[in-house]
């Protein structure tokens, strides 16, 4: 039985901390998903790179109900996931992590749900607290011991992506009370929820959103914050583990 599974966001592409590591696949209802077991302690984890192992699969296209029912299949009671977001709230600054607490959800083109009538019924799922609050507060103390900028509790705004928003945009989901844009928690978080397991998601702030942010934004500059905080977002994970 797998423990635990770690659901890697942008920049979070492999499982370096892990032991005796080995590639696995597993064939679900909605596809083939390809994930890695490994140990670490006495706990095993399965880790997913949401958009692959060399990032090449978009928001828009992640095969989120064939990772989230391999994961529960895998036997797993606890996730957690990486996530890169762009900051609407000045207090949430570029490197900074946010244990969101709630979301908006933008997105238009997504199935999001198991339940899709049929043998599988008809469900109404509560989401008055989508994210794990023991969960958030194993990551929150674990953030505190070693000393990395924390926020535990935000709005995450999810849109289909791939573009980033328009400035106006960024603007509505602030009035809104969006405090961090990105394109993948929804339904990732939603379906974590209906396959009954605890879900946090550690959101990383690469950037100001349009708009806020004096420049223009970039990809590639995403990517930069993501790897220079790559590190300590791993140490993060495997901290809160511990604790
Ligand atoms: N918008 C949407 N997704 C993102 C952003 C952003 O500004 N930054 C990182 N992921």
């Amino acid at each position: 039985m797998v423990h635990i599974a770690i659901i890697g966001g942008t920049g979070v592409y492999d499982p370096s901390i892990l032991k005796n590591v080995y590639d696995d696949k597993m064939n679900t209802p909605y596809g083939e998903v390809a994930y890695k077991i490994g140990e670490f302690g006495d706990k095993k984890i399965a880790f997913i790179p949401r958009h692959g192992s060399h990032h090449s699969i978009p928001p828009h296209l992640i095969n989120y109900r064939a990772n989230i029912w391999a994961i529960k299949k895998l036997g797993v009671g606890h996730i957690i996931a990486t996530t890169a977001v762009g900051s609407l709230n000045e207090r949430m600054k570029p490197g900074d992590f946010v244990l969101v607490d709630q979301f908006l959800d933008f997105t238009k083109n997504r199935v999001s749900t198991f339940y899709e009538g049929g043998d599988r019924g008809v469900v109404h799922l509560d989401v008055t607290e989508p994210y794990c609050p023991k969960l958030r507060s194993f990551i929150e103390q674990a953030a505190q011991q070693l000393n990395l900028p924390i926020h535990n509790g935000g709005v995450y705004v999810c849109t289909d992506g791939p573009r980033f928003e328009t400035p106006a945009e960024i603007k509505m989901f602030k009035q809104l009370g969006g405090d961090l844009v990105g394109m993948t928690n929804v339904p990732e978080v939603v379906l974590a929820n209906e396959a009954e397991m605890c879900y946090s998601t550690i959101s990383m702030v690469t950037n100001f959103a349009a708009g806020i942010s004096p420049q223009v934004l970039t990809h590639a500059e995403v990517l930069e914050i993501m790897a220079e905080n790559g590190e300590k977002i791993k140490k993060l994970i495997m901290r809160s583990i511990e604790n």
